[in-house]
């Protein structure tokens, strides 16, 4: 590719190829398809781009197999030094076979989006990254989190629902804490005085997802490795030491449910990464959910979830509710007053 400063100096096979070019793409000059290639690759040539780009360009204007022009492309990619992964994706976008997506948009998101983290990249300006509160409360968690990148986004869904749920009646549950990175963020974002009359209910194995509740396609995914979920029930304890009203309930989901001891629940956090023990929470506390209360499912629309979602979306179904996915991938229910029935 030409460098900077670079000057193209047509010479007779470029001007040939530009006259060509224009006559070629003269209006009403001929019907039907316009033979372009040549010319084209000419030029391509001429102004110092490697001999695959002109391939690819060749490919792109002709009919071709996605695979080809996937590995077109990504050769194109990586001669010209960008890291494979990268040159993957990009190549795996512009060949996507699908109607639904419009490559001009999600380049246009992609280019304007300050955000793109997490799975979740908007042309939105998340002005509350700016926001004291939000920044010290994500930090805050962050430091005790297991998270291994950086999920503001969700984070923002989730303090932002707490924030709303902080004025009704009840406790908070979340059912999947690990080392408590998404609660800890809640407490700090809401401070102490939030939970003076209420308490921050914490279910979790603290060892990691229980094996004979996973399904055949489940048992072959990397969440059940001991790495990812190693014994975490002191660190926990120790996160929350400082939390009078946080409950810690160590064991198996829905097994552990009946150790809640309240009667109202104003915040539901699910976050357990198999379809089991979230459906069976749900049912369990969405009695107790006081009207207005948020429910949200971590899970819920990421592509490797989909068991999650289709078992969570029947059971919101037979309560006449329906789950609302978010861009961040999450999922939202909000409890009617009259439960939906
Ligand atoms: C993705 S992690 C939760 C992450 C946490 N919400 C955060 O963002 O900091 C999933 C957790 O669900 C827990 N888990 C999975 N199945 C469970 C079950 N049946 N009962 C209790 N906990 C379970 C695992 O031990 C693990 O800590």
């Amino acid at each position: 590719m030409s460098g900077e400063g670079d000057v193209l100096e047509p010479g007779g096979e470029v001007q040939e190829a530009l006259a060509q070019l224009a006559a070629r793409l003269r209006p009403n000059n001929r019907p039907g398809p316009v033979p372009i290639i040549g010319p084209i690759r000419t030029l391509l040539v001429a102004a110092g781009y490697p001999p695959e780009a002109s391939t690819l360009f060749s490919s792109l204007l002709q009919p071709a197999k996605p695979s080809d022009l996937r590995a077109q492309l990504r050769l194109v990619l990586d001669n010209n030094g960008l890291d494979r992964r990268f040159a993957n994706d990009i190549a795996a976008m512009l060949t996507r076979d699908s109607d639904e997506i419009d490559v001009g948009e999600l380049l246009r998101i992609a280019s304007r989006s300050s955000t793109a983290e997490d799975s979740c990249a908007s042309v939105a300006a998340p002005s509350w990254l700016a926001d004291p509160r939000f920044a010290g409360a994500y930090a805050e968690a962050k430091g005790i989190a297991a998270w291994g990148r950086e999920i503001r986004w969700r984070v923002q869904t989730l303090v932002k629902l707490a924030a709303a749920a902080s004025h009704l009646e009840g406790d908070f549950v979340e059912c999947g804490v690990d080392t408590g990175g998404t609660a800890r963020a809640v407490m700090a974002y809401l401070g102490d005085d939030a939970f003076a009359d209420r308490t921050f209910y914490l279910f979790d194995t603290f060892r990691g997802l229980v094996s004979d509740q996973l399904d055949a396609d489940h048992q072959e995914g990397e969440h059940i490795s001991d790495e990812r979920y190693p014994d975490v029930s002191e660190v926990v304890r120790a996160n929350f030491a400082d939390k009078p009203f946080a409950r810690i309930v160590q064991g198996t989901v829905p097994e552990t449910l009946d150790q809640f001891e309240g009667s109202r629940v104003a915040y539901l956090h699910i976050d357990m990464n198999v379809a089991h023990p979230e459906v069976e929470a749900l049912r369990f506390f969405w009695p107790m959910l006081v009207p207005g209360a948020p429910v949200v499912f971590d899970d819920y629309g990421f592509p490797p979830h989909h068991l999650q979602r289709t078992a969570l979306d029947e059971v919101a179904r037979e309560l006449g509710v329906e789950i609302m996915m978010l861009p961040t991938c999450q999922g939202l229910l909000i409890r009617p007053p009259d439960g939906g029935a």
